[in-house]
């Protein structure tokens, strides 16, 4: 008879290399910290996860509205009406996009397609953590190289190349140092990376860059056939919930993607809402004016607490501190959720996201009182 009892090593018995991850710490849900600080949650600002503080595109929620209607079937697998739509913008084909559940899920389906145990994958110190992580789960080896000024070093990435590296992450602008490559910068370092290397080009924040530095990725996979270039409709298409974000390719590369992704990995309402968001060119122009005042709203701000920061192209800011723990509490406690950054190795450090300009006078003023209290004074004094 077979024992219906449960081994105590299931556990135990996973793979070394999974129960050497560290789990993903994400920005404080306001729930969370109204529950464990018994605050109202409407008097709780988040400014921890680089979301847009502006809400969802009108358009994106009347299309929610109207797709929500037909919840009961399955989504388009295919995504046609999104790829269509995001392939005419993008100057390329609907079979050069592979959609993902958030671009974080395009980046996973690159190291799920492309690496196995044995494998490295190199990206730069204080890169976003999902390169990492992903790069664990398959049980691959991460390469980590040393930061130029909290940027990406990309002449010590391509040397960190062997011939066992099968990935190399760049994430521009990076995130949580806001640090940025200019465009010839970047192709130039594609350029230079054996072609059977896959570069994964990670624009998450590439709608904040202005206009004239924005690149033309989508068209350099017809030169790199190792590209995948990923984006988001997380960030300032403000619809970070849904889950919706896209690689874009060579159809060979696609191909293998598509093989390993879950067939419904982009639900219906995201797909609805990216379509829409897509179209609401205003919104966009309009979150990136927003965040740039808000950028140097916050620049002034710090300035005059005497916080050192790092210039950053997101809509967010790394800020160091004396005592960042100490300060991230008060914070806290004073209803402001910020983002710690230890997790990075970067311990004295806070990130903060640009917020409306309430939410950054706020988060201020709840700076200075929390420096005022604990004498958490900057490195810069
Ligand atoms: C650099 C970078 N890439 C990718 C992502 C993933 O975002 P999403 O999965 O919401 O598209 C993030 C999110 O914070 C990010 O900062």
């Amino acid at each position: 008879m077979i024992s219906m009892s449960k081994s105590p090593d299931a556990a135990a018995r996973a793979p070394a290399h999974i129960r050497a991850i560290a789990p993903y710490v994400g920005g404080k849900p306001i729930e969370e910290v109204a529950r464990e600080l018994d605050l109202d949650p409407a008097t709780i600002i988040k400014l921890a996860s680089n979301e847009n503080p502006r809400g969802a595109s009108p358009l994106a929620l009347a299309a929610i509205a109207t797709a929500a209607a037909d919840i009961t079937r399955y989504p388009d697998g295919n995504g046609f009406a999104l790829k269509a739509a995001l392939a005419a913008r993008l100057g390329v084909r609907p079979g050069e996009i592979v959609l993902g559940n958030g671009s974080n899920d395009v980046l996973e389906l690159a190291t799920q397609a492309f690496l196995v145990a044995g494998d490295e994958a190199v990206y730069s110190q204080y890169a976003f953590i999902v390169y990492p992580l992903a790069t664990a789960a398959r049980g691959a080896r991460g390469i980590e190289v040393p930061a130029r000024e909290f940027g990406h070093d990309l002449d010590a990435m391509r040397r960190a190349i062997t011939p066992r590296t099968r990935i190399v992450f760049v994430a521009n602008p990076n995130n949580p140092t806001g640090t940025w490559l200019p465009v010839g910068a970047v192709e130039a370092f594609i350029a230079s990376v054996p072609p059977d290397v896959v570069v994964v080009l990670d624009e998450a924040y590439n709608e904040y860059l202005d206009v004239s530095e924005q690149s033309d990725s989508a068209a350099w996979i017809s030169r790199y056939p190792n590209l995948i270039v990923s984006h988001t409709f997380s960030k300032a298409h403000g619809l970070a919930a849904l889950r919706v974000g896209y690689g874009v390719m060579n159809a060979g590369l696609a191909d293998l993607l598509n093989r390993v992704r879950q067939p419904f990995n982009v639900n219906s309402l995201a797909q609805a809402a990216a379509l829409a968001a897509l179209g609401d060119e205003q919104y966009v122009a309009d979150s990136r004016r927003l965040n740039r005042e808000g950028m140097e709203q916050l620049a002034a701000g710090l300035a005059r607490l005497g916080l050192h920061f790092l210039e950053s192209r997101g809509n967010f800011m790394l800020i160091e501190f004396a005592a960042a723990q100490a300060t991230f509490q008060s914070l806290l406690r004073q209803g402001v959720i910020v983002r710690p950054v230890a997790n990075y190795g970067l311990p004295d450090w806070l990130r903060v996201t640009v917020g409306t300009q309430a939410e950054n006078e706020r988060f201020l003023a709840a700076l200075a009182a929390a420096l005022a209290n604990s004498s958490a004074v900057s490195r810069a004094d």
